[in-house]
This record gives structure tokens, sequence and C-alpha cells, in this order.
């Protein structure tokens, strides 16, 4: 009877190991889709191996799209034409395109694998974007959770970009964090500087790639990431700008009022920085020295929760009703936004029906 018994464990164990082989053979004869071609513009074909996606494929080719979340399928960033293959739209990309979008066969390249030959259009800036290898130089703690990172690039290289662009950091494994990941940081420092930037990381409880700069970064370390990316930068104009940001939404800004110092302004600025408690403000000695150098530039720091400890004299609540004073032109007014996407819809709602702003010239970068 024993002997029966251990004769049917052995044959079911048998069918099931034949089976997991038969399972790894078809996926990998599934998935095994060989060497493919991407044209982009017409012009240039790229050999590739099948089976990746899109974003990935490209990016193996040194050809970098923007991918602000980092290929998870929640920016929208990565969108591009695809004039010829690419398959049927996917669930996971429809809720980030328009009517219009799909109509013209605009995918997201993070989400398009590339199992046949393919034809794309993307634009020709994305041809600028480049991979960096960079040496952290200096780490700063602004608050007890904004770090300041300075990258300095590697003999050689250096970067061309607008004040208000974004680069992607590349992070490496650590803990049991066993995969690189991407993530999008505006860069800090004045585009006049070509041979570093400056990030400004806020730690994100649980965020991989905000936990490893907080945690993990030291100087000295070697760190890889590519860019410039993004269309939110400073626009040349004369007009009047009120720049509105939070918590680590201040970095582009920074670059844009470091680049304004540089090249010279008349321009009447008012920059409202949005923060919970005294503890969570930072940059304030820089903010005030911009006030000393600028012939019209005013820093209205607006404290949301303020307490007595925190012996506050200055602006609370929202930042929204002191937008006001700063406006004295709605229709030669640009306002630049920077932080999370809660901060960014009430603030572009209250320009545009409080205070007549053109929602064209409200340009913005959402961290969400
Ligand atoms: C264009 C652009 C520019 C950006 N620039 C900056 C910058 O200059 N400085 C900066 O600090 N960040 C910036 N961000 C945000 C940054 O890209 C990351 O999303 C953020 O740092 C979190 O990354 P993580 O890997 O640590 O967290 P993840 O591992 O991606 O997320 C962990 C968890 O936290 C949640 N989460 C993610 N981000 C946030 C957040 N910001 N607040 C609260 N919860 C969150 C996620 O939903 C998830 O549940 C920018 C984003 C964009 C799109
Ligand atoms: S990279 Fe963000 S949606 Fe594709």
């Amino acid at each position: 009877m024993l002997i029966r018994i251990l004769q049917d464990i052995a044959l079911m164990g048998g069918i099931g190991v034949i089976l997991a082989l038969i399972l790894v053979l078809a996926q990998r004869w599934l998935s095994n889709y060989g060497e493919v071609t991407i044209n982009i513009n017409g012009k240039r074909d790229l050999t590739v191996t099948g089976g990746e996606t899109l974003l990935t494929s490209l990016g193996d080719k040194q050809i970098f799209i923007p991918s602000a979340c980092g290929g998870r399928g929640t920016c929208g960033a990565c969108k591009c034409q695809i004039l010829d293959g690419g398959g049927p739209i996917l669930p996971t990309e429809k809720p980030l395109l328009t009517k219009q979008e799909m109509g013209d066969n605009v995918r997201l390249a993070c989400q398009v694998k590339v199992k046949s030959d393919i034809k794309i259009q993307i634009p020709d800036e994305i041809f600028n974007i480049r991979r960096f290898h960079s040496v952290i130089e200096e780490i700063l703690d602004y608050t007890y959770d904004i770090k300041g990172v300075t990258f300095k690039l590697s003999e050689g290289q250096t970067i061309d970009f607008k004040a208000g662009q974004y680069v992607q950091l590349e992070t490496k494994p650590y803990g049991k964090v066993k995969q690189k990941v991407m993530r999008a940081y505006s860069i800090s420092s004045k585009p006049e500087i070509k041979d570093r930037i400056q990030l400004i990381v806020r730690l994100v409880p649980e965020g991989i790639c905000t936990t490893w700069v907080h945690n993990q970064l030291k100087v000295g370390d070697e760190v890889d990431f590519t860019g410039p990316y993004g269309d939110f930068y400073l626009r040349d104009t004369d007009a009047d700008i009120i720049f509105v940001a939070g918590g680590s939404g201040s970095a582009p800004i920074k670059s844009m009022l470091e680049h304004l110092r540089e090249v010279g302004t008349k321009r009447k600025m008012t920059y409202f920085f949005g923060a919970r408690t005294v503890k969570d403000l930072y940059l304030e000695e820089e903010m005030r020295d911009f006030e000393e150098y600028f012939d019209d530039f005013e820093y209205v720091p607006v404290l949301s929760h303020a307490d007595e400890t925190d012996n506050w004299q200055g602006k609370t609540g929202f930042v929204m009703p002191y937008f006001k004073e700063a406006i004295r032109d709605p229709k030669n007014t640009e306002a630049y936004l920077c932080g999370s996407p809660g901060m960014i819809a009430a603030v572009t709602k209250s320009l545009i029906n409080d205070y007549g702003i053109a929602e064209e010239k409200i340009y913005y970068d959402s961290f969400g």
C-alpha cells in the first residue's frame, strides 16, 4: 500500500515537472520575437531585440523619451505617435490619452511592447537628451526631510538645459530593493553652470528613490541620470511673474531666479512658498538675497499649519488670497507653479477664476 502511495506521489511530481518545463519552453518560444526594427521619423532604423517596451528599447539605444513616472504608466510624459505597428491601444494607456490622441495613434512608450517592426514619430528635441555620469559632490540638509544634492559631471561632460527642466535619476539596488528605478527631479541650479547640477529631494516615506537619496547616497558615490526633460521652463518675455511652490517644488524656481540674476531682469516677480510650519521653510536666506538684488522681487512664505510654538508673524492659510497684491495686470502676468498635484489644481483654478489669468500663461510641473 505504502509503495503504491509513493509511486503515485512520484508520478504526480513527475507530471508537475514536465508541465512546468513545457510552460517555461512555451513562454520562451512565445516571447522570442527575434530582432525587430524601430523606424524613427522615417529617417533612422534601429535594430532591437523584440519583447521590451518601446521606452526601454529606445533607452537601450541612447534615445531617452521623457518618463517622469519611471515607466509606471501614470504620468503620460512618454507619449509618442506610432505610424505603423504597436498593436491595439491597451487599457493601461486609455486613462492618459485624449480621444484626439487615440485617433492619431499616440501611445504611451512605457506600455507599448515592441514585438514586430514599428514606425514612430518623435520630436527632434528628444535627440538632445543624453545620459550623464556623475559623482556626488555635496549633500546639504535643507530641512529634516529635504536635501540639496550636487552632482558633478564626469570629466568633459557638460549639460545644456533651460531653467525649470528636470532630469531622471537612476537609483542603484539597496537593501530589499532589488531593482533600479528612474525618478524625475527638477534641476535647482542655474543653467549657466554646466559641469554640475543640484537637485532638491524631499523624503517620501517608503519611497524607493528618496529613501535611497536620503539614507544611502554619500559624497563620492557615482550616479547616472538622463536629461534634460520637460516644457516647464522660464519664458523669455517681460510679463510680470507669479511663482508658486510647495515642499521640494522650490527646486525649479530657484533655478529660474538664479538664471534671472545671471542675465538681469526688470520684471515684477512675486514668489509664494507654501509650507506647513516653520521647520518646513528653507532657502530663506537665498530668497532674502534675491529681494535685495532684484529691482522688483518679493518672497512670500505662507504657513498652513503654524502653531504657537512657531511664533510666526507672517502669512498663514492658503497662498491664493495673497495673489491679489501681486497681480497688477492679469493680461500681462505669467504663473509658474511647482509641487503636489492638489496644490497645482487649486492654484490654477484660482488664478483663472478669481484673478483672470489666461490658462495658457500658467506653466506647471506636477510632482505627483
Ligand atoms: C517632472 C517632475 C519633477 C519632479 N521634481 C521633483 C523634485 O525636484 N524634488 C522632489 O523631491 N520630487 C520631485 N518629483 C517627484 C519624484 O519624481 C518622485 O515621484 C518622488 O521623489 C517619490 O519617489 P520615490 O521613488 O521615493 O517614491 P515611490 O517609490 O515612487 O513612491 C512610494 C509611495 O509614495 C507615494 N508618493 C510618490 N510620490 C509622492 C509624493 N511626492 N508625495 C507623497 N507621496 C508620494 C506613491 O504613490 C507610493 O505609494 C518630481 C516629479 C515630476 C513628475
Ligand atoms: S513613463 Fe509615465 S506614463 Fe509612461
